[in-house]
């Protein structure tokens, strides 16, 4: 088949380099935006005079009549043609005729593919931003849920001090509120547009760049036309923002999958979350947050492949940057998923409040509120810290809870506890007394839920 650009050529391309440079089985999905820019690009070169309002005409019909034709399923994608961009043109080229083939005036593959990628992205954004929010309202619906509820805070895994289990899930919150900031801030790099950049150099054609910005509703215009076409930057961007959101909600099932463990039994997921296992009767396995953790290791494979691709490359466009697609495909889909899936699911976690309470009883966690206690009293902290150490040594050896310690018992390790020190060394005393401004304290943790749910963060 003649190729469109089969001018120079006195050969048929072999069929086997025609299928290893194809990209039409993965940047098919881009058919809406080629279209969607083609048709801006059109509008600019009948304004400018470059094409005649009857060549505009017919162009912009067929383009609509591909657009119906892919939407409903009977447009044929001939893999010959390479990929979605040569299809569509060669489609238009048979409708519209010698029209047809004025589509490409003052563009190039290069910047046309840099706009359909950017306009793909700029829309994907938007909805693993809108699933972000959704997420983010169910951690702040079920910390309001919580906001009593006590249980053990961890560091190197190891029970540290009582925290308010709604103080843990707004860690969460703010951990998306920054993965939500990177991706407003992708969007603003996003929104340039590259189209009118030509192969690299512009054109000789008297274009109106800013018109066709308008019309495709971007804020702006790139100012170099090399830098245009030879740009993933924002590619790159994209997937490292999303690799941060798969570190966090990989953390987050983490911690779902240890919290569902017999050995914790702080949760219960939901059944029809889990999946049961084929020999042993009694499992009920946490598959979906396994799976969401074991998902984040192929976008950060994606990241890594997107820097390897660009490393090396001289400028301008190389197709090298073919290879950009896939990747970045793979983590909308993959971050989307993902995003979904835990948050349908997070609501419908049943708490176990008790063992988490009870969890707070054993391990000394409130050894730091003693030494804390002590400082009040005028020790220094070093001190008062050396002190309540001895004071969990002689409990350990005594297998005593602090707070089973005699009044009398207590005063040999200093003089200076009162009985008014038992008003400090519950659970629920040490979670209430970290008043200290982003501390677990009920009274804090209420006054962040009451601004979040005015929308007051965002
Ligand atoms: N399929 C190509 C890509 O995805 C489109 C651009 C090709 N440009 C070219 N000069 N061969 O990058």
């Amino acid at each position: 088949m003649k190729k469109l650009w089969g001018g120079r050529f006195g050969e048929e391309t072999e069929k086997a380099v025609e299928s290893f440079t194809s990209s039409l089985p993965f940047d098919v999905r881009l058919w809406r935006y080629d279209i969607e820019g083609s048709m801006a690009h059109v509008a600019m070169l009948g304004k400018q005079k470059i094409l005649s309002a009857n060549e505009v005409r017919k162009i912009l019909k067929g383009l609509k009549e591909i657009r119906e034709e892919i939407e409903n399923g009977k447009f044929r994608f001939m893999p010959e043609y390479e990929d979605v961009h040569m299809n569509i043109e060669s489609a238009l080229i048979k409708k519209a005729g010698p029209a047809g083939g004025k589509l490409h005036t003052a563009r190039s593959r290069n910047d046309q593919v840099a706009l359909d990628l950017r306009l793909f992205l700029r829309d994907e954004i938007k909805s693993v931003i809108k699933l972000i929010k959704w997420l983010q309202r169910v951690l702040v619906s079920l910390a309001g849920k919580h906001i009593r509820t006590i249980m053990p805070g961890y560091t190197h895994l190891q029970k540290a001090q009582p925290v308010l289990l709604s103080h843990h899930l707004l860690a969460y919150y703010d951990m998306l509120e920054r993965d939500r900031q990177r991706l407003e801030a992708c969007l603003t790099r996003i929104n340039v547009l590259p189209l009118g950049s030509a192969a690299l150099a512009g054109t000789t054609l008297p274009i109106d760049r800013k018109h066709v910005a308008r019309l495709l509703k971007f804020p702006s215009v790139s100012e170099n036309s090399i830098d245009a076409v030879s740009d993933r930057d924002f590619v790159i961007e994209f997937i490292s923002a999303a690799g941060i959101i798969m570190v966090h909600l990989s953390r987050l099932s983490e911690e779902l999958v240890l919290w569902s463990s017999d050995e914790f039994s702080f949760i219960e997921l939901p059944d029809a979350f889990t999946t049961g296992s084929s020999i042993m009767p009694q499992k009920k396995n946490p598959d979906v947050p396994e799976l969401v953790r074991g998902k984040s290791g192929r976008v950060f494979g994606n990241l890594m492949a997107m820097l390897t691709v660009m490393k090396g490359l001289p400028l301008s466009y190389n197709r090298d940057m073919q290879e950009d697609k896939e990747p970045l495909f793979d983590t909308v889909d993959t971050v989307k998923s993902c995003l979904h899936i835990i948050t349908l699911m997070l609501p419908k976690i049943k708490f176990n409040k008790k063992a988490m309470k009870e969890g707070t009883g054993r391990a000394y966690l409130t050894a730091t509120d003693v030494a804390e206690y002590l400082v009040r009293k005028g020790m220094p902290f070093r001190e008062a810290h050396k002190v309540t150490g001895m004071m969990v040594k002689h409990c350990i050896g005594q297998k005593k809870k602090i707070e089973s310690l005699e009044p009398s018992e207590m005063k040999r390790f200093s003089k200076m506890i009162g009985e008014d020190i038992f008003h400090f060394i519950t659970a629920e005393a040490s979670v209430e007394n970290k008043k200290s401004f982003g501390g677990t304290s009920g009274k804090n943790v209420s006054a962040r839920l009451r601004s979040l749910k005015k929308g007051g963060e965002k």
